[in-house]
């Protein structure tokens, strides 16, 4: 967002914090049961020097399927749904990538009990949980402060972490924290936390002054326990949005509208626990849909929703790509070099921010030069110095970046500093000759479940070393 009134920062925390891994079992998945202790602290984890990282080289073209999973966007938030009622919840389709791990945690910090099998995760809400979200975990994840609404809303207190900035700048949660108020929430702000009371939640009209995906979560999550209407306006629209209308409506919940910018929540007594399956990801289908063009070939990827990514197959077609939809998924082919055009990144249903990596690389070897404008994050542009270490030819300016394509880039060690840039990084690799070396493997494990393995099943040379 250009414009926004920043929140108060938080109070410097001045105890040293606590730094934790989360470990993974032998198979690589995280949530055996079995392993009653998988976040320790650092302290008790022998350091081995080795640096997790993606090992590429140049590839293409492409072909072959690959099957999408659960949208990390969606079941984070469909796991703090799951604090508004008691008792078993399963979510199909939920991939297997550290922000879940992290999600469960928290939710295990509070008395909740989350186990997995396979893609399914069961999640066993009690009556009463401890409702605090402790640094250690908000500190590692800033999705986490979506349990601020549920909460509220079941049990009218909660201690949250506030969450700090990262590598897209401040990450303000003022109109979180506004929505709420409106509900009926009072807060207080000490050594870091977010101390928030409710007495009674009352239904209300919301006016958020831009449609910030979170705002609007913790809005609804709140409003669907509240007493009466609540109508949000100016809401975001993402798809993700309305899956969790569908989960809080199976729940019990009356909520009307998800899915456009009105959503009207008629507030309820109780709601229950349920089934559900989680959307597939969008941002998963657009990295590998930008690996696709930047080696040619073809592609399935099975269980997209090629309706979720209305504006995305536009501009991948803009630049020459062929995509049409299938029985279960889509299809789609790319030729050996795309054409460039411009970009620039809006709230859904335009081009979300989160695409915006996968974009920059794909216009590094491009045909022409293609100027892109982030207007989500200002701060979203920091990858673009590893990217020129690879040779890419980008000049960057306030929010925007003029990308010039060149036939190839150069393989080169870079690092990863967040999810979406780091797979960027790991995709544009596929267009650079030599090798390339992505080191800070796990911000991309955050959110990708063997992003190595599935671009190796299309014929892309990848591997983590
Ligand atoms: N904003 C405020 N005040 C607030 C909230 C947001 O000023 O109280 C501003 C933000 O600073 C930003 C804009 O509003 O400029 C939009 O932020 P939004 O609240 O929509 O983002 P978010 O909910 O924090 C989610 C996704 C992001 C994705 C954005 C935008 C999750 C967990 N995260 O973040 O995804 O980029 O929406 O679509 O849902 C990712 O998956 O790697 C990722 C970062």
């Amino acid at each position: 967002m250009l414009a926004h009134n920043s929140v108060e920062r938080p109070q410097q925390l001045c105890e040293a914090s606590v730094v934790y891994f989360v470990l993974f079992n032998e198979a690589g998945h995280f949530g055996d049961p079995n392993l009653a202790d998988e976040v320790v602290p650092v302290t008790h984890v022998q350091h081995t020097g080795v640096v997790d990282r993606f090992v590429i080289r140049q590839s293409g073209p492409l072909s072959g399927e690959v099957h999408l999973g659960g949208a990390k966007n969606s079941v984070l938030k469909l796991m703090a749904a799951s604090l508004l009622a008691e008792g078993r919840f399963v979510l199909h389709n939920v991939p297997d990538i550290t922000d879940v791990a992290i999600m469960s945690r928290l939710l295990e910090a509070m008395g909740v009990t989350v186990t997995r099998s396979g893609s399914r995760l069961q999640i066993d809400v009690p009556m009463l949980v401890q409702p605090e979200a402790p640094y250690e975990l908000v500190e590692q994840m800033r999705a986490s402060i979506v349990v601020l609404g549920p909460l509220l809303a079941r049990f009218g207190r909660a201690r949250v972490a506030m969450p700090g900035g990262d590598d897209f700048g401040p990450r303000p949660i003022n109109m979180h924290l506004g929505a709420l108020e409106q509900l009926g929430a009072t807060f207080e702000s000490a050594h870091g936390y977010i101390e928030a009371r409710a007495e009674l939640l009352h239904g209300t009209e919301i006016l958020l002054e831009f449609p910030s995906v979170g705002a609007t979560e913790n809005a609804m999550m709140a409003a669907v326990l509240a007493k009466g209407q609540t109508i949000i306006e100016n809401a975001a629209r993402e798809p993700e949005i309305a899956d969790l209308a569908t989960f809080l409506n199976k729940m019990g919940a009356q909520v009307l509208g998800a899915g456009s910018s009105r959503i009207v929540i008629e507030g309820v007594e109780d709601l229950v626990a349920v089934e559900h399956e989680v959307i597939p990801d969008r941002i998963e289908a657009a990295t590998f849909l930008a690996a696709l063009g930047i080696c040619g070939g073809e592609l399935t990827l099975r269980g997209a929703r090629p309706d979720h990514m209305h504006m995305l197959i536009q501009k991948l077609g803009d630049m020459g790509m062929r995509i049409s939809p299938d029985a279960d998924g889509l299809w789609a082919a790319a030729p050996r070099r795309m054409r460039s055009v411009d970009v620039s990144t809006l709230p859904y249903p335009g081009l979300a921010t989160d695409y915006k990596p996968f974009l920059v690389a794909l216009l590094s070897v491009a045909d022409g030069v293609g100027i892109v404008t982030e207007n989500i994050f200002t701060g979203r542009f920091r990858y673009i110095d590893e990217l020129r270490r690879m040779g890419a030819d980008i000049r960057t300016e306030g929010h925007h970046a003029v990308v010039r394509g060149h036939e190839a880039l150069s393989g080169a060690p870079v690092k990863a500093h967040d999810i979406r840039a780091g797979a960027a990084l790991v995709v544009a690799a596929l267009g650079a000759d030599g090798t390339t070396e992505v080191a800070g493997a796990d911000h991309i494990d955050r959110g990708y479940e063997d992003l190595a393995g599935k671009l190796r099943a299309l014929g892309a040379d990848v591997e983590r070393a």
